[in-house]
């Protein structure tokens, strides 16, 4: 057993002994306390081959073939600066990867292009796309209402109020690279395109978000009578008379193709952790001894003094810190979706979440899958910091209090009824954890964003 106190020389191999005895480590800064910059680049190579180590292990591969190379690199352009050397970039809807749905205007539109993000970014902010029954159309009321713009595109509460009041019955998550997510959100597969989940908020009932039911043929009218929008649609959708913008008629997918694109712009790697991987910190924006213990911990290159190695990386694995993902690197798409169980609630003694609440599967798909009950979707962890509360029903008010729910092995067995017998297991082994532990791991969860 070679034992070594920096990260330089574990780089490559299995899993390798670094601290023998982790509570001496902590104080003595096992791991990388006044290490150098060539430290932080082998710790950075290690976290990037477990993202290489993702893809192999967690993720459906497919080459794409020149053509499908060819579109990917079209419609991907627009995006480019957005997307350091070597990450992933998003997997683009176009023609030949084949969503196979007519439902919105692949064929007529250009796939991405910054007129057509314009005029969806405009869309994502207007209230005249809602209708309350007090106040009709033109509310104070958009998308952004829940999703503001400024920040990481979420309110904040644990749920928030549609344009009537209703509740919604899970917690906004950010948008942040949400065109990186296989499925779109927290508990369901059936969605994974951003032009058919736009019509969920837009037109939907189970709440109520933005009250459009019944008014789908007036928000196009009302956006064809205006003057600003006559322009965005033309310049978005290649339009080049009066004529061909009020032939568009009714068709409201010229507005939800708009919002997908805008929400496929939203991409930002833009963070410490990645300056960290890509070595383009400034040395004041180094990691210090606190975040870099965090990252061992949590990518479970150390043990806790305890004597746990953290999973977390198993599920926040990959580029986007979640085991569900769907994206284009090096000439090849890569997609996997994941949904676990990590012992949030037990109702009833016997795994049952909260009616309404019950993760992915249907009430039929349970009766023949009981184990299937509380999985909902990792959540990507970039931005983390800034989209408290946390959990599908944003039931976690704090980073501290995720921690003691991963700790207890499911905060389900605090309670009467004890352990979800449906946790997975990984994280139903729970931990003992050192309060400088926990502020570690929390130091780096912070240096993911904002
Ligand atoms: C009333 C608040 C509210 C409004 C208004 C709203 N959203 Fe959301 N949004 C949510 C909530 C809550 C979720 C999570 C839903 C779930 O998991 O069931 C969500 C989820 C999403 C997701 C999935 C993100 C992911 O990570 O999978 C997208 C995309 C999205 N919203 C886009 C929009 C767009 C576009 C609009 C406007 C047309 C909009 N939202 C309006 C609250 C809102
Ligand atoms: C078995 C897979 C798995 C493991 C292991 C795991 N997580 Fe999670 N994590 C999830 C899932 C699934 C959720 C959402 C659960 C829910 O809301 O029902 C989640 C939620 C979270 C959230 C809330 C994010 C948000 O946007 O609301 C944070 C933070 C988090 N995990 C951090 C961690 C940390 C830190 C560890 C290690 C101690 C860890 N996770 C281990 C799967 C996992």
């Amino acid at each position: 057993m070679k034992l070594t106190f920096r990260g330089a020389r574990v780089s490559a191999g299995p899993p390798l002994f670094l601290c023998f005895a982790a509570s001496l480590a902590f104080t003595t800064g096992c791991g990388d306390q006044g290490a150098g910059a060539s430290d932080d680049a082998a710790l950075a190579q290690r976290v990037i081959e477990s993202f290489a180590e993702t893809e192999r292990m967690q993720a459906h591969v497919q080459l794409l073939t020149p053509s499908q190379r060819e579109e990917h690199e079209a419609s991907v352009s627009v995006l480019r600066d957005k997307i350091p050397n070597g990450y992933p970039e998003p997997l683009l809807p176009t023609g030949a990867l084949g969503v196979a749905n007519g439902d919105f205007r692949l064929a007529r539109a250009p796939f991405l292009s910054a007129p057509l993000i314009a005029l969806g970014q405009s869309l994502f902010s207007e209230t005249r796309l809602s209708f309350s029954h007090e106040k009709g159309f033109a509310s104070d009321f958009s998308c952004a209402t829940c999703h503001p713009t400024r920040g990481a595109f979420v309110d904040g509460k644990k749920l928030s109020r549609g344009v009537d009041g209703a509740s919604t019955r899970r917690n906004t998550p950010t948008l942040f690279n949400v065109a990186y997510n296989s499925t779109l959100t927290w508990a369901n597969r059936v969605f994974p395109v951003l032009e058919m989940q736009a019509k969920i908020p837009l037109f939907g009932n189970d709440p109520v978000e933005m009250g459009l039911r019944g008014k789908e043929a007036d928000v196009m009218a009302i956006l064809r009578a205006d003057r600003g929008y006559r322009a965005l649609l033309s310049a978005a959708y290649g339009l080049k008379s009066d004529e061909q913008i009020d032939a568009l008629g009714a068709d409201y997918t010229y507005i939800t193709t708009a919002l997908a694109a805008y929400q496929r712009s939203l991409i930002r790697f833009d963070t410490k952790f990645d300056r960290f991987l890509l070595g383009s910190a400034r040395e004041d924006e180094r990691f210090d001894a606190l975040e870099t213990r965090g990252l061992r911990l949590f990518y479970g290159f150390d043990a806790l003094a305890s004597g746990t190695n953290l999973p977390c990386a198993q599920c926040h694995s990959g580029y986007l810190l979640s085991d569900s993902f769907r994206y284009v690197r090096d000439g090849k798409a890569f997609s996997a979706q994941a949904f676990h169980n990590t012992g949030l609630y037990n109702v009833d003694g016997r795994g049952a979440y909260p009616l309404g609440n019950t993760g992915f599967a249907t009430a039929d798909e349970l009766k023949r899958h009981p184990e299937w009950m509380g999985r909902f979707r990792t959540p990507p962890l970039r931005f983390v910091a800034a989209t408290a509360p946390y959990g599908h029903d944003g039931s976690l008010p704090d980073l501290n209090a995720v921690v003691s729910h991963y700790a207890a092995g499911g905060r389900a067995t605090l309670g009467k009824t004890g352990a979800n017998p449906f946790t997975d297991e990984r994280v139903k082994r729970g931990f003992v954890i050192a309060d400088e532990e926990s502020e570690a791991l929390i130091a780096f969860l912070k240096t993911l964003g904002p």
